[in-house]
């Protein structure tokens, strides 16, 4: 099936008449990492740190909220994400539904937690309507719903993923990327929502500064091809959009210089902000995260900090859902 054949209402044509598939599903979803330094709205890596998305039949379209981030979670089923991308790919005849969202991806903090959502509900529709949607198709619907590719890309698929976010098609490609390298997440206690933070970006850029990056972005793919760590740090420069979103991050300056200092190969601002991500030695995992967080706390601004991997697998069902236990808390 695929999404060229649709119906007026923007539902695939063969799921638009009946409901199979347990009708249930509950999907975990990575974190993700946009730009990567240079290659702005193109690159972005999975992250392991997941949100789970329940959806089961109920009385009434509703949503509940659980984890750390809980209080973010839009409770209005037009206005939430998960939500809106599970109707727009569930049978018209399917029935309301209950949304539980577990939250532990820090929101509006540049790691991809509305991909996150995006793709959470279109793949739980796929699970509990047994709908056979291609990859692609997917990945372009939910390109659609967030604006942007570089977060749904790493969320659905895993991996670090390279978008070509123009053209008919949405040509995308996945690269592993090293286990050897350390993750460094700190995360002010600042706000940045993306929308803001593309406000800030101009519409023309110098010559000079596109050639700058689409060298260091071609760079980035091949130094974490060949595992060439060293090549990291000039990969990452970026010219496109971190210099223009400096204002909105006060404590990005600082945490990348003292990331640096503690030996990481390469720091970052983390999508549109205001996450400072760190690449490095596993083995200086820690004194990169303590000498980032009192590098943030130095400027003025609280933070949480994360050592994470890089998610090999996307978005995946749980094992409750494999194992068809509906969970008993729900
Ligand atoms: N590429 C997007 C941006 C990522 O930088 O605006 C948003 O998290």
């Amino acid at each position: 099936m695929g999404i060229e054949r649709e119906a007026a209402d923007g539902r695939p044509r063969d799921v638009a008449a009946a409901v199979s598939g347990p009708g249930w599903a509950e999907v975990a979803v990575p974190a993700s990492s946009g730009n990567l330094g240079a290659g702005f709205d193109a690159l972005g890596l999975a992250l392991e740190l997941r949100n789970t998305y329940t959806f089961e039949p109920s009385s009434h379209d509703h949503i509940e909220a659980s984890g750390k981030f809980a209080d973010f979670v839009p409770r209005d089923v037009r206005r939430n994400l998960a939500f809106r991308a599970f109707r727009s790919l569930a049978p018209t005849s399917a029935g309301p539904y209950r949304l539980h969202a577990r939250r532990i991806i820090p929101a509006q903090g540049g790691l991809g937690s509305s991909a996150s959502a995006i793709v959470g509900g279109l793949v739980a529709a796929t699970l509990a309507f047994d709908l056979d949607v291609p990859q692609d198709d997917l990945l372009r619907r939910a390109a659609e719903l967030e604006g942007h590719a570089d977060n749904v890309a790493p969320a659905l698929l895993g991996g670090m993923v390279v978008t070509v976010p123009d053209g008919p098609d949405l040509a995308w490609l996945r690269l592993e990327f090293p286990a050897t390298v350390g993750i460094v997440l700190v995360v002010p206690g600042y706000r940045v929502p993306t929308h803001r933070a593309r406000q800030v970006l101009p519409e023309q850029v110098p010559r000079a500064d596109a050639v700058a990056n689409l060298a260091r972005a071609a760079l980035m793919v091949g130094a974490v091809s060949q595992e060439r760590f060293d090549l990291l740090r000039e990969a990452m420069t970026d010219r496109l959009h971190q210099p223009y979103r400096a204002a909105l991050n006060p404590a990005l300056e600082p945490c990348m210089a003292a990331a640096l200092e503690a030996g990481a190969y390469a720091t970052a601002l983390s999508g549109s902000g205001p996450t400072v991500i760190a690449f490095g030695p596993r083995d200086r995992n820690l004194s990169v995260a303590s000498s980032m967080a009192d590098a943030c706390l130095d400027s003025g601004h609280s933070c949480e900090t994360y050592v994470v991997s890089a998610a090999v697998e996307g978005a995946h069902p749980t094992e409750n859902w494999r194992t068809r236990t509906r969970p008993a808390d729900l």
